[in-house]
């Protein structure tokens, strides 16, 4: 860790050099032979990751291995039989994959597990804070109680901080292609876990299912103190941005790629500082985007737009968020100071309290791009 560079506090990260001995600190001894420079490992920027769905990290081999213990037949001979699946031409064909896949989830243990197995990777990618959305009913419906799904998850969640370095929220979604009633009963059935949900989201097939069919639902979720987001503009025209907006009165936009369409929406997304949690590794799996060099992100941020890059479904869509932020900055030509301005977006737009938000841009503060 370079000089100046915080540790994260708590968690079980690698000692690095300092020992506590006896409530004083004991340096261990230099190796006589340090790693060349060439050998040091790049550290990631510090992020928040702001559009994650934790379906969408069920890793083929864990999905096998929770097929295994729960006996059901999954009729894939290994998990390279299974990722060959994960070709797609659009939202839809992906979001048939990703509900027949999350149907091997049936216990506390297997949501325990599925968020574990997300947070190690994050470490990994540099993730300080995470905000997680679940899916409950696509578990509600195949006989899975709200009540599995948030303590399995939380099992491991309510000490994120301490044992991973990541603090996290839980964000629910509703399925915008069920009906309304069904995310009613969806959001009671979530009182209970009040303290542990810190928001409320929109998802699934976009076309065709307008925020202006949620209005009800999200004011009934605003009315319990549920902070709001909505997948807009992924798939779905520009019209949707402006419905979730103004309908459903979001603190953020999902994806939101299609507001390039209508300069006004720009200039109404610009000066409300609306954030956008863009996912490029999504967009070009699911042909949102054809190439990656035409992907918008970077002229999003030339317009002044509060951008933030996530990963949103990483085990369908070939990278998590560190993945994303070095596809950009090798295809679309993103400098040091875009880079860092994407990161600390990524903080400004997360539901922290001022304190923990002031904490991380410290930390972002002392990173040096030259270590990536
Ligand atoms: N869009 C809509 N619904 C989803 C997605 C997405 O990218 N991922 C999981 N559900
Ligand atoms: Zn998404």
């Amino acid at each position: 860790m370079p000089a100046g560079r915080r540790r994260p506090t708590g968690g079980d990260f690698p000692d690095r050099g300092d020992r506590r001995l006896g409530g004083r600190i004991a340096r261990t001894p230099r190796k006589r032979y340090g790693p060349r420079i060439a050998d040091r490992p790049s550290v990631p920027i510090p992020k928040a990751e702001l559009h994650l769905h934790i379906e969408g990290t069920l890793e083929p081999e864990l999905a096998l291995a929770v097929a295994e213990r729960n006996r059901l037949p999954l009729p894939y001979a290994d998990a390279a039989e299974l990722r060959a699946r994960y070709q797609f031409h659009n939202l839809q064909s992906f979001l048939d994959v990703y509900y027949e896949t999350m149907d091997v989830l049936r216990t506390e243990e297997d949501f325990a597990d599925l968020a574990g197995g997300y947070l190690d990777r994050a470490r990994a990618q540099g993730v300080r804070h995470a905000e997680i959305f679940f899916d409950p009913q696509a578990h509600i419906e195949r006989g899975v109680p709200m009540a599995t799904v948030v303590e399995g998850l939380w099992s491991v969640l309510a000490a994120s901080d301490h044992r991973y370095g990541i603090t996290s929220r839980l964000i629910m979604c509703f399925l915008r292609d069920r009906s309304l009633a069904s995310a009613m009963e969806a959001l009671e059935s979530a009182l209970p876990y009040r303290d542990r949900i810190v928001a409320v989201g929109l998802d699934s097939a976009e076309v065709g299912h307008p925020p202006s069919e949620f209005v009800e639902l999200f004011d009934r979720a605003r009315q319990e103190g549920f902070r709001c987001v909505a997948h807009a503009g992924e798939e779905g025209p520009s019209g949707y941005i402006w419905e979730a907006l103004d309908l459903l009165r979001v603190d953020r936009i999902d994806h939101g790629n299609r507001c390039m369409e209508d300069p006004a929406l720009v200039a109404r997304l610009r000066e409300e500082q609306v954030p956008l949690t863009v996912c490029p590794l999504s967009n070009l799996r699911l042909g949102a985007v054809g190439r990656v060099e035409d992907h918008p992100l970077l002229t999003m941020l030339d317009a002044g737009l509060l951008v933030t890059v996530n990963s949103d479904d990483p085990a369908y869509f070939g990278g998590y968020i560190d993945d994303n932020y070095r596809l950009i900055q090798q295809h679309l030509g993103i400098d040091d100071a875009q880079l860092l301005q994407l990161a600390g977006n990524s903080f400004r737009a997360a539901f922290l309290s001022d304190a923990e938000r002031a904490r991380y841009l410290t930390e972002l503060e002392e990173y040096s791009p030259a270590d990536r």
